[in-house]
């Protein structure tokens, strides 16, 4: 099977979280492939919200309401992707350069159902570049922070967010402690926020292999 391939199994079997009601949706090439099989059964749902600007359209493409998380409340299920997961559920997320919707949306939500090809599951965070929102005025300041925590921060060039800030891809961490290097990060002034997703990690990791759909 391909990866697309691995992707989209894992999407189709994501559908057997979703409950009644409103659902969060993520951001990413398997949050889409998850979208495309939300519309088949999306009488069943009253909308969405949605991490990205992105996901918005992907969802109305499809005729799904958008919903606005504030007049939501608390969702059930979020679904997304990652781009590295371990056996603790903890993830590095934001290659899209959606994490801090993404983020926001997951704490909103009682369950995280995440949904990712085999590749993504790895003994140690970190060999992804790990992605830091920051506002504009404060790039060089945080990035010296990011250097002292043992990081090489590069700007992703020509991108935006969709909160207006840049992404710094922060490279060569070996992250052993991902809750409290998520905490560290944090606290750096002119930081919006970071991919490690520790601290509230995933609940259910649906994990597409060549011998089927694992659920961990
Ligand atoms: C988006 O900002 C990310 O957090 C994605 O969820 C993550 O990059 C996974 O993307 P793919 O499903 O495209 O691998």
């Amino acid at each position: 099977m391909t990866q697309d391939e691995l992707k989209q199994a894992t999407a189709r079997a994501a559908i057997e979280y979703v409950p009644a009601g409103i659902i969060g949706v993520g951001t990413g090439s398997t949050a889409n492939y998850f979208i495309d099989e939300l519309a088949k059964i999306k009488g069943r749902i009253d909308g969405a919200v949605a991490s990205s600007e992105a996901t918005a359209q992907r969802l109305k493409s499809h005729g799904i309401p958008v919903l606005d998380l504030n007049s939501a409340g608390e969702l059930a299920v979020y679904v997304d992707g990652a781009d590295e997961i371990t056996e603790h559920l903890h993830m590095i997320k934001g290659g899209g350069g959606a994490l801090t919707r993404e983020k926001i949306v997951a704490a909103c939500s009682r369950k995280f159902v995440c949904i990712a090809d085999g590749s993504k599951l790895v003994g140690m965070l970190g060999n992804f570049p790990l992605p830091v929102e920051v506002i504009p005025m404060a790039q060089s300041y945080v990035a010296r922070e990011l250097v002292k925590l043992g990081g090489q921060p590069v700007l992703r060039q020509g991108f935006t967010t969709d909160n207006g800030n840049i992404i710094l891809d922060v490279h060569g961490l070996k992250i052993m402690n991902p809750v409290e290097l998520e905490t560290q990060i944090n606290q750096i002034t002119g930081v919006v926020t970071n991919g490690l997703f520790a601290r509230r990690p995933a609940d259910v990791l649906l994990l597409g292999t060549s011998e089927g759909v694992k659920t961990l």
